[in-house]
C-alpha cells in the first residue's frame, strides 16, 4: 500500500515486488512468476504425496512451462521432468537436469527424439505407439543400454473438460486403446517389447485430460487400468510394476478462489489404487504423477500497457499491448481469466455509463483476439499497466510471433527481488534465419 495525497492507492505486489515497477524496469507485456508460489507447490506435492505415500514419483509437465530456470528449480525441488520434444529435452540438459529423472512422452515421435533421448540416458520412455519399440530397440542396443519403457494406454475415459484437452477416450490420438484381447495393439505391443533385448517393460501410462476438477475423472481411469493389469498379468504374465497416472489437476482463473490442495487428487487416486489391486489380487504399482498446470499456472501474471481505450454503444474495448500472441489460450479454450490495474488494485470496478460490458483485448489483427471478454476491472487509460492472473501455464510455451510480435521477457519474482529468466526476443530475433 502507498499513500498519496490523502487518496489511499493500493499497487499490486508480487513476490514481494511492485508491478507498476517491473512494468517499468521490463517493459511490457512481461511474464511474471513468483518462484516462492513454484515451490510451495513443490513442496504441497512433496508433503502430500511423495511423502505420504510410499513408493511414488512426481514428473513434472514441462509442456506447461519450460525454460532453463524453471527446469532448475525444478531439479532444486527434487521432482522429476517430463519432456515431449527434441527442444524441451535439449532445455532440461542444458539446464543441468539430471538425465534419470527425466521422462520422454509424445505421440508421434521422430528418430531423433528417440535416439536423443535414449542416449542421453532418460529414465522411461512412454511408448505412444507400438513402432517406437522398435526404434528404441535400436539406439539402446547402439548405446548399449537397457531403456526402461512404459506403455500409454487410452483407459476410453470422456473426462469433464475442454474436448480439445481431453486425452482418455478411445478414439484418442494419444496412447493404445485399454484392450487386452488377443491381437490387440496394447497385447502386440507388450509382446514384441518382451522379445527386444535393450527394452525394459516397466509399466502403464494414461493421462485422460487437462483442467480436471473431477475426481471420478481419475478413478474410472484406475478402475479401468487396473482391470486391465489384471487381465495382461493372467493372459501374457505382463507385470506393471510402475503406473504413470498423468497430471491434470485444474487450476483456478480467479485469485480470490484458493485452488484446489493436491491431496484432493492424490488421496482419491491412491485409495482407488490402493483398495483396487487389493480387490484384484494386484501388487501396488509405483505411481506416477506428471501434473504441469497445477504447479504453475497461479504463479504466474501477465503485465500489459494500455494502448487505448474504445467505448462503443455495447461494449467499452481495453486494447492492451500483447494478446492472442502470448496467450492463444482464450482463442483456443475460450479461457477465462481475471485482470486488475497495477496501481489500483483495491479500486471500484468501471461500468460504463451506456451499461455496455467491458472486454480486454489484444493488438493482433483478429477479432478473436480476446483476452477478457467481459472484464470486471478499474478505469484505465492509455499507458496504465494491467495484470493478467493465473496465466502461468500453457501462455509462454504457446506463444507464437503472430504478427510478428516479439515474445516477452519472462521475470522470477521472490523475496522483493526481480531477475530475468527469458531476454525478451528483439527485432533482429524476428528476422533470424531468414534470407533475402
Ligand atoms: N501428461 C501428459 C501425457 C499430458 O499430455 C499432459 C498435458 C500433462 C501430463 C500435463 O497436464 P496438466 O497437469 O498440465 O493438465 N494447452 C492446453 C493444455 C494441453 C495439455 C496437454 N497435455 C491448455 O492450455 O489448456
Amino acid at each position: 500500500m502507498t499513500k498519496k495525497g490523502c487518496i489511499k492507492i493500493s499497487h499490486l505486489t508480487w513476490g514481494g515486488v511492485d508491478c507498476q515497477e517491473l512494468a517499468q524496469r521490463f517493459g511490457t507485456p512481461l511474464y511474471v512468476f513468483d518462484a516462492g508460489i513454484i515451490r510451495s507447490r513443490c513442496r504441497e506435492l512433496r508433503e502430500t504425496f511423495l511423502e505420504r505415500w510410499p513408493n511414488t514419483r512426481v514428473r513434472y509437465a514441462g509442456k506447461a512451462f519450460l525454460i532453463r530456470a524453471m527446469a532448475k528449480l525444478i531439479q532444486d525441488e527434487g521432482l522429476g521432468l517430463d519432456v515431449v520434444s527434441l527442444g524441451e529435452l535439449h532445455t532440461a540438459l542444458s539446464a543441468g537436469f539430471p538425465p534419470e529423472r527425466i521422462e520422454m512422452n509424445g505421440n508421434a515421435k521422430s528418430r531423433a527424439e528417440i535416439e536423443a533421448a535414449v542416449k542421453s540416458g532418460v529414465g522411461r520412455i512412454i511408448v505412444d505407439h507400438p513402432d517406437e519399440i522398435r526404434t528404441i530397440d535400436e539406439f539402446a542396443g547402439q548405446a548399449g543400454i537397457v531403456q526402461k519403457v512404459m506403455i500409454r494406454v487410452a483407459p476410453g475415459v470422456d473426462a469433464h473438460t475442454h474436448k480439445y484437452i481431453a486425452t482418455g477416450s478411445t478414439d484418442s490420438k494419444f496412447g493404445v486403446p485399454a484392450d487386452s484381447r488377443e491381437g490387440s495393439m496394447l497385447t502386440e505391443a507388450i509382446k514384441f517389447a518382451r522379445e527386444c533385448e535393450h527394452v525394459d517393460r516397466r509399466g502403464l501410462h494414461f493421462h485422460v485430460g487437462s483442467q480436471l476438477f473431477d475426481t471420478d475423472d481419475y478413478t474410472k481411469s484406475i478402475d479401468v487400468i487396473l482391470r486391465l493389469m489384471k487381465d495382461l498379468k493372467a493372459s501374457l504374465n505382463f507385470t506393471t510394476y510402475e503406473l504413470n497416472m498423468g497430471g491434470g489437476f485444474g487450476a483456478v482463473i480467479n485469485p480470490a478462489i484458493p485452488a484446489m490442495k493436491s491431496e484432493y487428487y492424490t488421496d482419491a487416486m491412491m485409495k482407488a489404487l490402493i483398495d483396487g489391486c487389493k480387490s484384484y489380487g494386484l501388487e501396488v504399482p509405483r505411481a506416477i504423477l506428471e501434473p504441469g498446470r497445477w504447479i504453475i499456472s497461479e504463479s504466474g501474471i501477465t503485465l500489459y500497457t494500455v494502448e487505448n481505450v474504445r467505448e462503443l454503444p455495447e461494449v467499452t474495448y481495453i486494447a492492451v499491448d500483447g494478446g492472442m500472441a502470448d496467450n492463444p489460450r482464450v482463442a483456443l479454450y475460450q479461457a477465462e481469466y481475471n485482470a486488475v490495474k497495477v496501481d489500483d488494485a483495491d479500486g471500484e470496478i468501471y461500468h460504463p455509463s451506456n451499461g455496455g460490458k467491458v472486454s480486454i483485448v489484444g493488438k493482433c489483427c483478429e477479432s478473436g483476439d480476446i483476452l477478457i471478454d467481459d472484464a470486471e476491472i478499474q478505469a484505465v487509460k492509455a499507458g496504465d499497466v494491467i495484470a493478467l492472473y493465473n496465466t502461468g501455464a500453457y501462455t509462454f510455451s504457446m506463444s507464437s510471433n503472430y504478427n510478428c510480435l516479439m515474445r516477452p521477457a519472462v521475470v522470477f519474482v521472490e523475496d522483493g527481488k526481480a531477475r530475468v529468466v527469458a531476454e525478451r526476443q528483439t527485432l533482429d530475433d524476428i528476422v533470424r534465419g531468414q534470407v533475402l
